[in-house]
């Protein structure tokens, strides 16, 4: 982390220190934001701003970069198990680090329990399929539960105490609450060596606060603020971001699936890769990547059991009744 403020070209201790008190204590975190956000939070001059940014990009190399540097840095990209072998295939190794992956599905599909599983998985060191670092996790429905994550804990062989110790966890009450936490973010996250970022649910209060045709645009707004805030999180500090997602009624299909995901447009493109989660037969689930930019969307099945997700033999021809969900 690069928390030298001062080493900038043009901050001095008085600008440094108004940085600092607003949230913006790393470098990197300086290059990645927007200049006005920096602007109305620290009442800095925008032209000083331009300048400031300037340099801490320099710092950080967020200029055009040739596809060769591109490449090598992705080579440091971290993949998190999941605990299913069969999904971490799919996933093409687990979730991926620099990137925004999107948990869709129908309420009771096992989006929180994946959030959970995650949680815990993410703390294990890389050689054992984790990234070794601890998690920040914003919980807008509250339904994170501390008793699952010692119980996966426990039973996957962990000291449970110390596990949960290393979850950072936020009830969001609002849309704006929410926004502000995730804010936060930007300094936790470097503070405390935080790899796995969730939130869960990304869209619930943005659904419920905004509702009528009036509002949609703003919410729509806002919501493609954070997720690109979640995007440059993930990139600036190699950590991976797992946000859930509803499914919602379309009334207009016709075939297949009337279940689309939430937050339209904006949703579909700010994240990287989108897995849709659905119950099979017999408590299975079935996982599918949808719209990656390389992944194939091949279903696979887990299930969800006491140790957290799980490979399973059982299932039936429920692979087949894949719906149509886009
Ligand atoms: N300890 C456990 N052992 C086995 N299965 C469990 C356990 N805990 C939860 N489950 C399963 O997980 C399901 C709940 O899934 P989860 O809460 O992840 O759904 P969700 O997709 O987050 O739904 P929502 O949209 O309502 O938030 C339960 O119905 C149950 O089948
Ligand atoms: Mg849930």
């Amino acid at each position: 982390m690069s928390d030298d403020l001062e080493s900038l070209n043009g901050v001095g201790s008085t600008t440094a220190a108004k940085l600092r008190a607003s949230g913006f204590t790393t470098i990197e975190a300086i290059a990645v934001t927007p200049p006005r956000e920096i602007m109305e939070k620290t009442n800095i001059g925008f032209n000083t701003i331009l300048k400031i940014q300037e340099a801490a990009r320099q710092m950080v190399a967020t200029d055009f970069k040739t596809a060769q540097e591109f490449y090598e840095k992705r080579q440091t990209m971290k993949k998190c198990t999941t605990g299913s072998r069969k999904l971490d295939e799919a996933l093409g190794g687990g979730i991926e680090t620099q990137a925004l992956t999107e948990l869709i599905g129908e309420f009771g599909s096992g989006k929180t329990q994946l959030c959970l599983m995650l949680s815990v998985m993410a703390q294990l060191p890389p050689e054992q399929g984790g990234l070794g670092g601890k998690v920040a996790f914003i919980d807008t429905e509250g339904t994170f539960m501390p008793e699952r994550v010692y119980q996966i804990a426990t039973l996957n062989g962990l000291d449970p105490q110390n596990i949960a110790g290393n979850i950072f966890v936020a009830r969001a009450y609002n849309s704006s609450h929410q926004c502000l936490l995730i804010d936060r973010l930007f300094t936790l996250c470097p503070d405390n060596n935080i790899k796995l970022v969730v939130v869960d649910s990304m869209i619930s209060h943005f659904r419920g606060e905004y509702v009528g045709r009036e509002t949609l645009a703003e919410r729509q707004q806002k919501l493609n603020q954070y997720l690109h805030k979640l995007i440059r999180l993930s990139e600036a500090y190699n950590l991976a971001v797992v946000v859930t997602n509803q499914v919602q009624a379309n009334p207009t299909a016709f075939f297949g699936d009337p279940n689309r995901p939430a937050g339209g447009n904006i949703m579909a493109h700010a994240c990287t890769h989108r897995i849709y989660l659905r119950k099979g037969s017999k408590g299975i689930r079935v996982a599918r990547v949808i719209d990656s930019p390389y992944l194939p969307e091949v279903p696979v099945r887990f299930k969800i059991s006491e140790k957290g997700l799980e490979d399973t033999e059982e299932g039936g021809d429920d692979l087949d009744q894949e719906s149509d969900i886009v």
